[in-house]
């Protein structure tokens, strides 16, 4: 029996591909640094936990509405007031993690070859895009320009089949952040040219430089702009799956027509820790901002006194993207030697969409001592690397 025609043009993630060889190894008994998964290595708040558990303990155990708890709607919209979203509870849908709510945006707003436009290097977007019959169309962003999306590189992109202009700044991988300035000329590009803007910002709470300016907190945008975030980053659930969108309230009841037909509901219980992460103390998302920070500038430091290696620093998000087209060998290769010989775990940066390769991503979500010993093993292998060619 076969799979569907269109599975052959899914990529898999490269991410989970480096997650696999590097639990192989560990089966094996090697002590791997993971620097592959972008994931807080933080505990969730315990006054989070708690609220799961007294809801639970209620009997919070049933279905709830497929677009969410109207308390959890309510709450991410005040949430979204205070960083200058006007939205109401019938603007907000809420959805198992924030990877749930962009595949549920492109499918109720995509037709079959529709063109999105995707600024690359980008996360795992594409896959998305085509299991709902859409078109990646890439833009490349680099480093000499801070990874930022420029508009005269979108504009020849432009094709009478465009229907979707994709940002997600703070960027995954590159740590890019977009500021008022620079998102206004795309965000008049995309009101010009009648486009959905799609703004993924599950990172806008881990911003260290600079301003984070959100496209739907622009005139006129919020009636074509899909707004993304959830609670995976800023509040350390990863495996809770719980996320949002905010978009025009039509837009909204056609995504959750996908909510019902594919998972219903998130679980009442983990939305109830949704509102707690909401509307509790904030100060956890200080601290751990202050840490990576801390990290992010350990890193950048230690990667950029290695001969072979730049590495830019990131204003944003949890990785560092650094260049390493001077070692001379794919990142794909770059990241299996290192994984084998020094026990490090990264992302090849062929995994992040066609402009992506000659850069590896190390997420910085993990231990300053792990960070601290990550670097000199780097450093001894892009030495070795280096005396053998
Ligand atoms: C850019 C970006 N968007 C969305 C997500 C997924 O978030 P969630 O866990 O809420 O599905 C991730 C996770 O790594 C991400 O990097």
């Amino acid at each position: 029996m076969k799979p569907a025609k269109r599975m052959e043009s899914i990529p898999p993630s490269s991410t989970l591909r480096v997650l696999g060889l590097a639990k192989e190894l560990e089966r094996q008994g090697k002590k791997i640094i993971h620097m592959e998964v972008g994931e807080p290595d933080f505990d969730t708040p315990a006054h989070i936990k708690k609220a799961a558990e007294e809801a639970l303990a209620r009997g919070m155990t049933k279905y709830t509405p497929s677009a969410g708890l109207p308390e959890l709607r309510e709450a991410v919209a005040e949430h979204l007031a205070t960083k200058g979203i006007k939205t109401t509870a019938k603007n907000i849908i809420i959805t198992p993690g924030a990877k749930h709510a962009i595949f549920c945006a492109m499918a109720a707003t995509l037709d079959p070859g529709d063109e999105v436009i995707i600024p690359s290097p980008c996360w795992t977007y594409e896959a998305m895009v085509r299991i709902v019959g859409g078109k990646p169309v890439f833009v490349k962003t680099s480093a000499e320009n801070g990874f930022k999306l420029k508009v005269e590189d979108v504009q020849k992109m432009l094709t009478p089949k465009t229907r979707m202009l994709l940002l997600n700044y703070p960027n995954n991988p590159t740590g890019a952040v977009m500021r008022q300035r620079e998102i206004r000329p795309l965000v008049d590009l995309a009101t010009d040219r009648k486009l959905w803007v799609l703004s993924d910002e599950i990172y806008d709470c881990l911003v260290y430089e600079g301003e984070h300016a959100s496209p739907m907190s622009f005139p006129g945008m919020a009636e074509r702009t899909i707004y993304i975030n959830g609670f995976s980053k800023a509040y350390a659930m990863t495996g809770w799956r719980l996320g949002y969108a905010a978009a025009p309230a039509e837009l909204i009841a056609e995504m959750s027509k996908i909510q019902e037909a594919s998972t219903s509901c998130v679980a009442g219980f983990v939305q109830a820790a949704g509102i707690a992460a909401l509307r509790g103390p904030q100060g956890f998302i200080t601290e751990m901002r202050e840490e990576y920070k801390r990290r992010r500038d350990e890193i950048v430091k230690g990667l950029s006194s290695i001969d072979g290696i730049d590495c830019a620093k990131p204003e944003g998000a949890f990785y560092a993207f650094p260049v390493i087209k001077k070692l001379g060998i794919p990142s794909l290769e770059f990241c299996e030697v290192l994984l084998r010989e020094a026990g490090v775990a990264a992302v090849p940066g062929s995994g992040f969409g066609p402009y992506g390769e000659g850069h590896v991503r190390f997420s910085y979500a993990t231990s300053m001592e792990n960070i601290k010993q990550a670097i000199k093993r780097v450093g001894e292998v892009v030495g070795s690397l280096r005396s053998h060619k």
